[in-house]
């Protein structure tokens, strides 16, 4: 088989703090707001799902964080690094986060998002997420302004 044409198959792996520079590498890149590093090691401490996906024994591609609530599950962070967007690789991370919340009871699943995250919504809107709600001024913005969240659910 030529490697190339058929790549190595995705895998999740679950997040530790050992991983946190490579994710944080990405991190940078994919926000203009990132998280820190101590926002992740509060959502290992806090026992939030927490995975990261590369293709065979490669590098880190992409992760994402998410709490488990009562009958629902709410995503944290969702990205992939920048210079692997557009191959499905959200999609299929987004996939298996529905699994693995179905199969611990969850009914919906919740999330946030920047209304000037263009790419980010419509990934959601065509994997069928509502738009429900609005927080405003959730979201640090540029000038020390900040910005609404809207909030999207979909029905497991
Ligand atoms: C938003 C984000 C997670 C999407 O990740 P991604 O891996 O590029 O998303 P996908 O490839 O799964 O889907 C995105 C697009 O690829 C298309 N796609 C899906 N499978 C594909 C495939 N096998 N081959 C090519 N394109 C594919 C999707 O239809 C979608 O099309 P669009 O660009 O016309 O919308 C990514 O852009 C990112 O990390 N952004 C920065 C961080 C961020 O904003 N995270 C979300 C915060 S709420």
């Amino acid at each position: 088989m030529n490697a190339l044409l058929h790549p190595a198959g995705r895998r999740l792996e679950p997040l530790r703090v050992e991983d946190l520079d490579a994710l944080l590498a990405i991190e940078v890149q994919a926000y203009e707001f990132p998280w820190t590093r101590g926002n992740f090691i509060d959502s290992l401490a806090a026992g939030h799902v927490a995975c990261w996906l590369r293709e065979g024994n490669g590098p880190m591609i992409g992760y994402f964080l998410a709490m488990r609530g009562v009958e629902e599950m709410h995503l944290l962070n969702l990205t992939v690094s920048p210079s692997q967007q557009g191959r499905g690789h959200a999609v299929w991370m987004l996939d298996r986060l529905c699994e693995m919340a179905r199969g611990e009871g969850a009914a919906q699943l919740w999330l946030e998002v920047r209304p000037s995250n263009q790419r980010a919504r419509r990934l959601y809107e065509r994997y069928g997420f509502a738009e429900v709600g609005l927080r405003r001024g959730y979201y640090p913005a540029a000038r020390g302004l900040r910005e609404d969240a809207l909030v999207m659910s979909l029905p497991l």
